[in-house]
């Protein structure tokens, strides 16, 4: 990207991205390893001995990749044909060329983090697809199916919040309609805390009601963007009879109480007109530990469904009638799972660009869809996000992002600087956000 600043990289000693690289990640590969021998009895039941070769197998390629990284070697290419196998290969190479003046080959601290974080998990998939006939055994899914589980009470009162907001909803004004809208769009944001590869896999679950909190929650949102989405979702509401479908999409980031907080938000789209179809996009491999895949996007809806609280199996009726009627739609691209930044979606993937720019708004979830829209590079924090972005503008968009990552865009003048000296670590932890947008104002 021309005149674009350098990309976060582990070779910046003391980085978060050194951090991530030298010590989470590792940690992340172990717990995989650790869940895979956990799963051996599993595994043996259903397959026999071939269930163990093929759990011993997988076990020592996620071994060799932790060795490779700890160990900072090159990166090396993918060996097993997938669909997008050839598009990691040639990113290979193309990080070789930048490098090749330099003499040097890519390696895990000696790259973009973007990048290699990205390569990792790209090859634990590969260990997996390595190893039939537990080709499609999610490292994740447990501690994604644990995280739900242990945030059920928050999510208990969130249903019943919609629930009850909806049997309202007719005598309700604007001004409520938008104050309500103000409060989904801040669970939604908060509900993105609740990562599992911040803490290394271990449980980082949404424990208490988040309703209630949001007041104090707020002076922690640096960039509050939320009138600019009222009043864009009122126009397009106002054009429905010209353009009678108005698409909202989301692209989804954790699965569990964060991804409940997003279905939450979109049936209120839905129930109040403010849209009439929801589209959501999710990872096709398991990613990042937390990241929404459609089996877990399903797995949910069905716990929702099937649990033993009127207000809540009422939503996860409601969800399925969505989906049949086609007003809920869930999308699969391999673009989400690659190492590009969003700059290169219409290059890389135009189909799926195509398909963005029918979208009235897109919501981006998450920290690492933030550094992905801003190329994770190291910007001012001044830098306008619409510079940032790079020329990715399939339609207004907005990021619903809390700060996990040494990465921030669209701050006031001297902001960045008071935030630095009051809490040296307001970048990483999670404990503030943005509601950024992107469009006409
Ligand atoms: O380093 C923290 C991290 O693993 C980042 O690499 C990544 O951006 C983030 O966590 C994932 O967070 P989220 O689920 O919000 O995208
Ligand atoms: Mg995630």
């Amino acid at each position: 990207m021309a005149d674009a600043p350098a990309s976060l990289s582990g070779q910046d000693v003391g980085s978060f991205a050194y951090l991530t690289i030298k010590d989470r990640i590792p940690l992340i590969l172990t717990k995989a390893i650790d869940t895979l021998h956990r799963h051996k009895s599993e595994f043996f039941e259903k397959h026999g001995e071939e269930g163990i070769e093929a759990e011993k197998k997988a076990i020592s390629l996620l071994s060799k990749l932790r060795n490779e990284l700890q160990t900072d070697k090159p990166i090396i290419p993918l060996v097993e044909n997938y669909v997008d196998t050839d598009i990691w290969n040639q990113y290979l190479e193309y990080q070789q060329s930048l490098l090749r003046e330099s003499d040097r080959t890519p390696s895990w601290f000696y790259s973009p983090w973007l990048y290699v974080e990205c390569y990792m998990y790209r090859r634990i998939h590969e260990a997996i697809i390595q190893s039939p006939p537990i080709n499609d055994f999610d490292v994740f899914k447990e501690s994604k199916d644990q995280n739900f589980f242990e945030s059920q009470e928050p999510g208990i009162t969130l249903c019943t919040h919609l629930q009850k907001f909806r049997s309202t909803i007719e005598d309700l004004d604007a001004n409520q309609l938008k104050t309500e809208f103000f409060h989904l769009l801040q669970i939604s944001l908060w509900g993105n805390k609740c990562d599992l590869s911040l803490s290394g896999g271990e449980s980082s679950s949404q424990k208490t009601n988040l309703i209630n909190s949001l007041e104090d929650l707020e002076p922690f949102i640096l960039v509050n963007d939320m009138e600019h989405l009222w009043s864009l979702l009122s126009k397009c509401k106002e054009t429905r009879e010209k353009v009678p479908i108005v698409r909202v999409d989301i692209v989804l980031d954790n699965s569990g109480f964060e991804l409940l907080t997003d279905l939450v938000l979109a049936d209120f789209l839905l129930s109040t007109n403010l849209a009439t179809e929801i589209h959501f996009y999710g990872k096709c491999i398991p990613w990042f530990v937390s990241d929404t895949t459609i089996r877990d996007f399903n797995w949910l809806i069905e716990q929702v469904r099937h649990y033993d609280h009127k207000w809540v199996s009422k939503c996860g009726v409601d969800w399925e009638n969505y989906i049949k009627m086609g007003r809920w739609v869930y999308h699969d691209h391999m673009f989400w799972t690659l190492p590009h930044e969003y700059a290169a979606m219409s290059q890389v993937a135009p189909d799926l660009y195509a398909e963005l720019q029918k979208a009235c708004l897109i919501l981006f979830k998450g920290d690492l869809n933030y550094r992905k829209l801003t190329g994770d590079r190291k910007w001012a924090f001044t830098v306008p996000f619409h510079q940032a972005l790079s020329g990715f503008h399939p339609a207004p968009l907005c990021s619903l992002r809390t700060l996990k990552a040494e990465i921030q865009v669209g701050l006031q003048p001297g902001q960045g600087e008071q935030l630095a000296a009051s809490d040296p670590n307001w970048l990483i932890t999670g404990k503030y956000g943005v509601i950024q947008f992107d469009g006409p104002l």
